[in-house]
């Protein structure tokens, strides 16, 4: 009974730790010429606030979550489909992304 006293505020604390470890994992989106590209095409609707968030949602704060995981989707919309923007991209901008992602779509 003692033991149990003694093992529970311990596990309790791990699991806070792990838990609140697990919010600042994320690795923070900071390519040089991609993150202003999606800040500029992307941000005002699918930023945090934006209107179109629930579709997909960009937070460069954390790369894994908001690019990593969707990159086949970005990839499919932004290039093969060219549905996103809505607005279009110029080649150049085009070109930006195709490069980035055939560089395996780093974070930095
Ligand atoms: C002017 C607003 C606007 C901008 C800018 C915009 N989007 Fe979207 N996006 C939408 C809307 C509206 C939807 C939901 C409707 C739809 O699926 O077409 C959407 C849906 C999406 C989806 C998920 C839906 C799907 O099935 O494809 C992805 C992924 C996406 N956008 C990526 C992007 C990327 C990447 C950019 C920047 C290069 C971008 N969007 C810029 C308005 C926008």
């Amino acid at each position: 009974m003692r033991r149990i006293i003694l093992v529970f505020p311990f596990l309790l604390l791990v699991v806070i730790s792990l838990n609140s470890c697990e919010k600042s994992s994320g690795t923070a989106f900071e390519h040089a010429t991609m993150r202003p590209w999606f800040d500029k095409n992307c941000k005002s609707c699918h930023g945090s606030g934006g209107g179109n968030s629930g579709a997909w949602s960009y937070n460069p704060d954390n790369y894994e979550t908001s690019i990593k995981k969707h990159i086949s989707h970005l990839y499919q919309d932004v290039y093969v489909n060219k549905s996103m923007p809505p607005a279009g991209l110029t080649q150049a901008e085009l070109d930006q992304f195709k490069t980035w992602y055939d560089a395996g779509y780093p974070a930095k």
